[in-house]
């Protein structure tokens, strides 16, 4: 068995390696995951084999740590930049005058995330410390565990007993999308672009939740008191080999005519990598040459940043709209002349919120800039002062809602403006029917303008009016004919199939996104057990914390809520999930069973699943009537002592999976 433990750990550092670094996998997902699942299991039974390089250190964990403060035992320095080609030369021929000989210069794309500096000892990752101040960082080792693209164990022989190894922790555009298409669900302030997710993430204290979010790495320098090669060039191969992720976006010049050809190039196509890049680093080969250079008090002489010009365009403010959105949020939008911008025309910016415009100190007819640089949305990042004709007015936050009047009220810790108004509020009303319609939610074949329309007519006020439509008050519409009408009325029928949990996310309840309505509804089985929730119990449930709590326990405290959840149930729609798949066994039947804590095999979700296909039921709170508690780490200390005052059985993890084994 402890042959088969060391076996899977090399298989996995490889299949990884595979999988992450070259982008060619070997085995299935699925095969790989058994695998895991299996070497946790081992270690789990041969704690005596304890490795913090193993492959299972990927998943992260559920405990927060604090971040220990490290010294640099090399000073991370920043990179002198500039976005002028004159300044690119100037630099080139400061340091042909300083060092006589032949120049080799590595071009190299800067990429725009978030430094990270790995100390390897014997191969073995020991240490991930973050730029900090550059004396000193935090060590974010755990949660750099998770990044696949960093190899724990390095490959080969040849690398030093002891090395540093920098580079810059990513989040790659695809993944920074979903990441804010999921706050956005759940309300959670967006990350203005891929460099301040990274960064955020790489700070997270729950490693598990890092692990989740997919970060990727691209190492770029080695450190240390004997490097293998003498020339920067080499050793980057020579950490390519060794496991790491190293560009291969990278060029060997010999003259400046092959470094401009080198950033050209880039500029446009970077637009097609994975990754967000600002810039090229142009680096002197030579390690000996590097040196001869040395360093001014912040940056080295032998490394320069050409920056890519962020895209950027000037144009006139013309007014600011105020939307309100389904949740009563208001958002400030700006109209301006249309102007080209990367290659779409804007008329319009985010202003984001009453802080955003304060700062920005904005009169209306101000010329603004402009720009789309990491970010998809474009935003104004400036005032030509010079061009103030002050003839607008100041802008300024409303204080009452465009659309109903009532006075805005703005939560403690929170930058937006809210309409208090939820029942009566048009924009929030017919947002509100517009998200029960949406694709994820009950996919009800209607669109913005048909709600739009129903509402004006007084034919719908909420979701459960949907279901009073009827052909007759469809078709006296305009442009409405008997088709489309038959249309809707097949697609609401459709929708009374549609499973419960995407019934709770339709609800529309703040901060219940369709992950989080799955995880409540795989805890509570249906609509009648979430509505009587109290925070506590909704709170045990895994990505539940205080504020969703509170947010669910409101819905269910608002009549009209209630009575439109209820005409929804009479309509026929799932208020109760659909029975979990066929029982693997009856092994826990009659257990009233008790989950706390953290655990390292499993999540508590999984936990909870097995007991349910086993028959048992898991019930939030420990009573006389509880059959067992499974204890994870950090279990609160008045649960395990209700435990034992109960004389309640208290079984660990792995004591659980041997009981269904
Ligand atoms: S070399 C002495 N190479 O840019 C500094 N830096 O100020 C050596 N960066 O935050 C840094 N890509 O993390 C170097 N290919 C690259 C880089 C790179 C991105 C970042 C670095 C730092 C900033 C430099």
């Amino acid at each position: 068995m402890k042959n088969r433990l060391l076996e899977l750990r090399q298989l996995l550092h490889q299949y990884n390696y595979e999988y992450y670094v070259l982008s060619q996998p070997t085995i299935s997902d699925y095969e790989f995951d058994m695998m895991l699942k299996e070497l946790q299991q081992l270690e789990s039974e041969y704690p005596d084999l304890y490795d913090p390089t193993s492959p299972t250190n990927r998943v992260g964990s559920d405990i927060s740590t604090d971040f220990k403060q490290v010294k640099h035992s090399f000073p991370m320095l920043s990179l002198g930049n500039t976005y002028s080609q004159e300044e690119v030369i100037d630099f080139l021929n400061r340091a042909k005058k300083l060092v006589p000989e032949d120049m080799e210069i590595v071009c190299e794309l800067k990429y725009d995330g978030t430094s990270i500096s790995l100390t390897y000892e014997d191969g073995m990752l020991v240490r991930a410390i973050t730029r900090g101040d550059g004396e000193q960082g935090d060590d974010v080792t755990a949660n750099v565990k998770t990044i696949r693209t960093i190899p724990l164990r390095l490959q080969g022989q040849d690398f030093p007993k002891t090395m540093e190894v920098r580079g810059e922790v990513l989040m790659p555009w695809n993944v920074f999308e979903r990441l804010n298409q999921e706050r956005e669900e759940q309300e959670e302030s967006l990350f203005a672009n891929p460099r301040n997710a990274a960064s955020g993430t790489i700070k997270l204290q729950n490693s598990k939740e890092v692990s989740r979010r997919k970060l990727d790495a691209y190492l770029y320098s080695l450190l240390g008191t004997q490097l293998p090669s003498k020339t920067h060039y080499e050793n980057l191969q020579l950490l390519k080999s060794w496991g790491f992720k190293v560009s291969d976006a990278v060029k060997v010049c010999k003259n400046i005519d092959e470094v401009f050809e080198f950033i050209n190039y880039w500029n446009v196509e970077r637009k097609n990598l994975p990754v967000a890049t600002d810039g090229i680093v142009l680096k002197i080969n030579s390690l000996a040459q590097q040196e001869e250079l040395g360093f001014t008090s912040k940056t080295p002489r032998w490394a320069i940043a050409y920056k890519f010009q962020a895209e950027r365009a000037c144009t006139r403010l013309n007014s600011i709209d105020f939307q309100v959105g389904r949740t009563g949020a208001v958002t400030p939008v700006a109209n301006l002349d249309p102007v080209q911008l990367s290659g779409t025309i804007v008329k319009r910016a985010s202003l984001h919120n009453d802080d955003f415009i304060q700062g920005l100190d904005l009169y209306i007819g101000d010329m603004v800039y402009v720009e789309k640089g990491g970010e998809i949305i474009p935003k104004i990042v400036g005032v030509d002062l010079d061009a103030r004709l002050l003839i607008g007015d100041k802008v300024r936050f409303i204080s009452k809602c465009p659309e109903c009047n009532t006075t805005l009220i703005r939560y403690d810790g929170e930058a937006a403006h809210y309409c208090p108004n939820q029942m009566y509020c048009p924009p929030q009303i017919k947002g509100r029917i517009e998200h029960f319609v949406s694709r994820k939610a009950m996919n009800i074949n209607i669109g913005k303008e048909s709600i739009e329309l129903l509402y004006s007519k007084g034919l719908i006020n909420n979701v459960a009016d949907l279901y009073s439509l009827t052909l007759e008050d469809l078709i006296s519409l305009e442009r409405w004919g008997q088709k489309s009408a038959e249309n809707l009325l097949k697609s609401l029928e459709e929708s009374k199939k549609v499973e419960f949990h995407r019934v709770l996310f339709a609800l529309g309840i703040r901060f219940v996104g369709a992950t989080v309505a799955k995880r409540i509804t795989n805890q509570l089985s249906s609509m009648e057990a979430i509505s009587s929730a109290t925070i506590e119990q909704l709170m045990e449930i895994d990505d539940v914390g205080e504020r969703v709590a509170n947010s669910i326990v409101d819905f269910f405290s608002n009549e009209q809520n209630v009575d439109i959840v209820n005409r929804l149930k009479q309509i026929g729609l799932q208020m109760e999930g659909e029975k979990s798949e066929e029982l693997i066994s009856d092994k826990l039947s009659g257990f009233l069973i008790v989950i706390s804590g953290t655990f390292s095999q499993f999540s508590r979700d999984e936990l909870k699943l097995m007991i349910e296909k086993n028959g048992g039921k898991n019930v939030s709170s420990i009573s006389s009537k509880t059959s067992f508690l499974v204890a994870g780490e950090n279990m609160g200390p008045s649960k395990l002592e209700k435990a034992k005052s109960l004389g309640l059985k208290i079984l660990s993890e792995t004591e659980f999976l041997n009981l269904l084994k």
